[in-house]
């Protein structure tokens, strides 16, 4: 009933019409138009299920669809998850939350987007808190037959609570409210094209500038100006790796609700202080939240454009509605990013759905725009990043910035996610999560419990999407003062400088990966391949990495493999092509299982046979004229070329055509060769200076 035709979308993308769908949706809301280039560049696909193979059916509460699913199918996706990994035969219900207990879909960044190990991909675009039951609904079927379909009655309670395969097994999406949804199946053939296609519909991933791709130190919630150059300044003197220094609350005049005005006491001369800090090479980054202060200039202009409940005594902007994001985003773009601020850090845009006392707005709230409170929590954190985004995009600034809350087709927004939740089991676990459906994790270091720990977790921050230090309410770096507890009393603990250098070379793995981050994100940009990303997604018929939450690939050549405090030796699976240890050099052949021994200081980290892989010397901070010294290490004989992306690596210009791609080729009868071409006549931001083969 009420099923459209197949409509093909773009190449390899078609939408299934279901019933009445819901005027505001995502897609209503989409940020950026589909590539449409890149997507016909993919390998031609076919729809991977037929409108004929769907049920669909509408009720007093909403509707329900029904997809088809194979024997032995393995989903994923569903946006951020800290808990679960592999989604086969759980429910996930798809609500913001920031609450990251569970494992039934509640997230930072839920999406109604799932991928199949089978080569497919699916959204359905709706902003309701929609459940998808992924084959572990049984259906009742008549009087005097089990539910695996044969005829004989169960003959005892554990007979008829026994676990059944079901004849046929579906993917069940309720969707309350809703009378109808549109449904976007993305071909492949294989899993990760799904993926491409996916994020190339939302628009493509994010190009962070290249100082994103360094380290974010965010300072002591009650620091002054003083206080906080201090801590810049000593960052620099101990050359502790660091690009942007964030503020906390203290910054304001008021932050629950928020002023968004500096608070003079602390910020007596906030121009002097941003000019201090950008001259040391610093970016700057201002945490706020959008719910505004009767105090603040934009508690006015935005009364009218606000929703009908308050948060924190403050409004709640209605940010889908032009009159509330051209004032936010306005105020923004001349208040702080046109006086040197490069990026913010969006807190408190998720919901409370699991607290008996929630401090966000209610479901039953109501905006002009039409939205109501359930579709507002969906959409609110993915709206907020499009202001801010706006605000600098309109100054020609590029960010990278820190959000707690998104949603679907959320790819073309420069921000990385963040939690309050901090177990390091699932901070890795966000790191493939999130790439399976378009969004960025930070799994951001802050107090430790012993300097291991700090070692271990500061290992997976340097290789992830984005690596921050969050002492927010810490007063010293944490390398200095590792426990919560002893952190206000401004002692040192004893033997912290053998703790700071080794913390710094922890640190300096990240800067020297730059070139390399850099261009996996240039992939990301342009061909939708998620930078960090699962093994399954690269090897989705290899049943081995279906389960592996805890390693992950970066780019096309490395492979991470987290280690977590108390462990001296990691089991690590290779898949099929050869490895080599990036420490060591040693060989490894892939497709099995290797006991892996690590010292505190080092972290499990492999490379393909066959890459060139750009490593340059580590940077203190990337400036606007900083040029990487890169050292091309040749793994294996017949290396692939690999591509360097150039470009001026600040600003937005590189979206006109301003950048290059730059070719390194290695033989072993001519050796490395260099070749760029592109459309970028600027200072190159690299410098080949070495050539060194390995195996
Ligand atoms: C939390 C946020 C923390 C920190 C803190 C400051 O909501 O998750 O990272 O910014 O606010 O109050």
């Amino acid at each position: 009933m009420g099923i459209a035709a197949a409509e093909r979308v773009e190449s390899g993308i078609w939408r299934i019409r279901l019933g009445e769908p819901e005027e505001l949706t995502p897609v209503r809301f989409r940020t950026a138009e589909p590539m449409s280039e890149a997507l016909s560049a993919l390998p031609g696909c076919e729809l991977p299920f037929t409108e004929e193979s769907i049920n669909f059916r509408t009720s007093r509460r909403g509707c329900v669809l029904e997809l088809p699913l194979v024997p032995g199918e393995q989903i994923y996706g569903f946006g951020l998850n800290l808990r679960a990994f592999n989604c086969t035969d759980t429910r996930k219900t798809i609500r913001v939350s920031d609450d990251q207990t569970g494992d039934a879909g509640d997230s930072h960044a839920p999406a109604p987007f799932y991928v199949s190990n089978k080569g497919y991909a699916v959204f359905v675009d709706t902003a309701r808190y929609a459940n998808f039951y992924c084959g572990n609904l049984s259906k009742a079927v008549s009087a005097g037959s089990t539910n695996n379909g044969s005829a004989a009655a169960a003959a005892s309670t554990e007979e008829l609570y026994k676990p059944r395969e079901l004849a046929s097994k579906m993917m069940v999406v309720d969707v309350p409210v809703a009378q109808g949804v549109d449904l976007y199946v993305f071909g492949g053939p294989a899993m990760q094209q799904a993926i491409q296609r996916y994020i190339l519909f939302s628009g493509g991933g994010v190009l962070p500038p290249l100082w994103g791709l360094g380290v974010f130190y965010r300072a002591y919630t009650k620091s002054t100006a003083d206080d906080v150059t201090s801590i810049a300044e000593d960052l620099r003197q101990n050359g502790i790796p660091c690009d942007v220094m964030g503020l906390e609350p203290g910054w304001q005049s008021a932050a629950y609700s928020c002023s968004f005005s500096w608070g003079k006491e602390r910020w007596p001369d906030t121009q002097g202080f941003i000019d201090h800090m950008r001259g040391m090479g610093y970016q700057l980054n201002l945490w706020e939240h959008a719910f505004t202060h009767p105090s603040s200039p934009l508690f006015e202009p935005l009364k009218d454009h606000s929703g009908d409940h308050l948060v924190w005594g403050g409004l709640v902007p209605d940010f889908a509605d032009a009159g509330a994001r051209d004032t936010f985003c306005q105020y923004h773009q001349e208040q702080f990013v046109n006086n040197g601020i490069s990026g913010f850090k969006l807190d408190e845009c998720d919901n409370q759905p699991l607290s008996a006392r929630p401090w966000s707005f209610p479901e039953l709230s109501q905006f002009g725009s039409g939205l109501d409170g359930e579709q507002m929590h969906s959409l609110f954190g993915l709206l907020y990043q499009q202001v801010m985004n706006a605000s600098l995009r309109k100054s020609n600034v590029r960010t990278y910035s820190k959000v707690r809350a998104s949603h679907v087709l959320a790819s073309p927004l420069p921000f990385a996610l963040y939690s309050d939740a901090y177990n390091h089991r699932d901070f890795v676990r966000g790191i493939l999560t999130s790439g399976f459906s378009g969004v960025l994790w930070s799994p951001e270091v802050r107090e430790s419990e012993s300097v291991e720990e700090l070692y271990r977790r500061l290992q997976s921050s340097v290789l992830s999407a984005q690596t921050v230090i969050n002492a927010w309410y810490l007063k010293s770096p944490p390398w200095r003062q590792i426990e919560t507890e002893k952190n206000c009393n401004g002692e040192y603990m004893p033997g912290w400088e053998e703790v700071e250098q080794r913390c710094r070379r922890i640190l300096q793995l990240r800067m020297r990966l730059i070139p390399y981050l850099y261009s996996s994100f240039a992939e990301y940009r342009y061909k939708g391949i998620p930078p960090f990303r699962a093994l399954v997604v690269d090897y989705p018929d290899d049943p081995q990495t279906y389960n592996l939450d805890n390693e992950y690939l970066i780019g096309n050549s490395l492979l991470a493999a987290p280690v977590f405090a108390g462990e001296t030796a990691r089991t690590v699976y290779l898949p099929a092509c050869g490895w080599y240890d990036f420490w060591t050099h040693s060989k490894y052949e892939g497709g099995r299982e290797y006991e892996i021994s690590v010292d505190q200081e080092h972290v499990p980290l492999f490379v393909r046979a066959g890459t060139i892989l750009p490593l340059a010397e580590p940077l203190e901070y990337v400036g606007p004229d900083s040029v990487f010294d890169v050292a091309c290490l040749v793994f294996g004989m017949s290396p692939s070329p690999t591509t360097l992306y150039d470009d001026d690596g600040v600003s937005l210009d590189y979206e006109n055509g301003l950048q290059n791609a730059i070719t390194l080729s290695w033989t072993p009868e001519s050796g490395g060769s260099i070749a760029s071409q592109g459309g970028f006549s600027g200072k190159s931001r690299y410098r080949v200076v070495d050539w060194k083969t390995i195996g």
